[in-house]
């Protein structure tokens, strides 16, 4: 069942690149994207004034990509929330409002709870699920299946980068539909998404270098992830894998945030991961990497391939394949699942089934 890997974790990482191709390729026609049964019209489309991504733990964070993928191909303001504070923040619900609720399963409670609250208050509701027939699928207006497959482990991989991938989708369809960017836009952002399976690929056979690294990381108590812009969202992920299989405790930051707070906590041998696949905002990032190791950090880099400079400055370095500054945390979300896996199994934790916790949330 576990298909000759040692865990269900390990067998779900090097199963995304065929989960990637699953998600879009149904969905990819030509040089345009289309999402045949979901139903979302050209005059919905136009119709909506914002939106709301809501979700809880990781299908939160695929919403954190989400928010920034839909404003910058549609300029529609999005805002994030986690569903368990959702309901009882007063959130403004508008009809033109459009509420995606986030859940690999569809039935986690506080998400469900979300989406029926919204649907009181009048919203349309979109779900992206893994599961068809789910609570959350059945009572959404329009439904975006991820294509992951069943996922066992209870930490989420191939369903969080599939969320990835179904929020490119939905961003570009809207796009197209809006006219905000150019068909010649949605045709280069497609053709690199249809690279990322073979991306992966490239990753996982990197998987060795995690491995070292996770043996050097694996006796600390904290650990400190930092990035900018999308490289932030994705190690706000990268930090919950860390921390639900390893134990360890570990904060994600903005990496421009650090000299308010966070700088008093990094001493000689804190582990830090630094992600920084921003072109624009890799010299700033880099800049944060010296200050954390004028401190003492021991330091994890992973950066575009071709930025070598960052092998002068960081301890351990790992380069990820070009593509669009939109796609990276598409590409960055592997290293760092791995990452937590072999940390975990150093540690000779029960990989598949962290203590206190449940795969499918179903009470508040
Ligand atoms: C972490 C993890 C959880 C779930 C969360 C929501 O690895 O799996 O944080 O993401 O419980 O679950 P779903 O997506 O099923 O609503």
């Amino acid at each position: 069942e576990k298909g000759g890997y040692e865990h269900f974790m390990l067998k779900e990482i090097f199963e995304q690149p065929r989960a990637y191709r699953d998600t879009m390729s149904p969905r990819i026609d030509g040089n345009r994207v289309v999402l045949p049964d979901v139903g979302l019209t050209a005059d919905i489309i136009r119709g909506i004034r914002r939106i709301h991504i809501v979700a809880c733990g990781t299908a939160s964070h695929a919403g954190l990509v989400g928010k920034s993928v839909i404003e910058q191909l549609t300029r529609i303001p999005v805002e994030t929330d986690v569903a368990s504070e959702y309901r009882y923040r007063d959130p403004i619900i508008t009809s033109d409002t459009l509420v995606i609720v986030v859940s690999q399963s569809g039935e986690t409670a506080d998400t469900l709870a979300a989406l029926r609250e919204a649907k009181r208050q009048g919203a349309r509701v979109l779900a992206v699920t893994n599961v068809v027939g789910s609570s959350v699928a059945r009572e959404a207006d329009h439904v975006i299946l991820t294509m992951a497959g069943p996922e066992i482990a209870v930490a989420s991989t191939k369903a969080y980068t599939t969320m990835l991938i179904a929020f490119y989708l939905l961003g570009l369809y809207m796009a197209q539909t809006l006219e905000t960017v150019t068909p010649a836009y949605v045709a280069d952002t497609l053709a690199a998404m249809q690279k990322l399976p073979e991306q992966v690929e490239a990753l996982l056979g990197k998987a060795d270098l995690m491995k070292k690294v996770a043996e050097q990381f694996k006796t600390t108590e904290n650990l400190f992830f930092i990035g900018r812009g999308l490289d932030y969202a994705a190690v706000v992920e990268g930090s919950l894998k860390l921390k639900e299989i390893s134990y360890i405790h570990s904060e994600a930051y903005a990496a421009g945030e650090l000299k308010h707070g966070t700088l008093a906590l990094i001493t000689e041998g804190t582990p830090v991961i630094a992600l920084a696949t921003q072109e624009a905002l890799f010299e700033k990032t880099l800049s944060n990497i010296v200050e954390v190791k004028a401190r003492g950090a021991v330091v994890l880099g992973i950066a575009n391939e071709g930025h070598t400079e960052l092998s002068k400055t960081a301890n351990e370095t790992l380069y990820i394949p070009r593509t669009l500054p939109l796609l990276t945390p598409a590409l960055a979300a592997v290293p760092l699942q791995l990452l937590a896996y072999y940390t975990s199994l150093a540690r000779g934790n029960d990989v598949d089934k962290p203590r206190n916790l449940a795969k499918s949330v179903t009470v508040e």
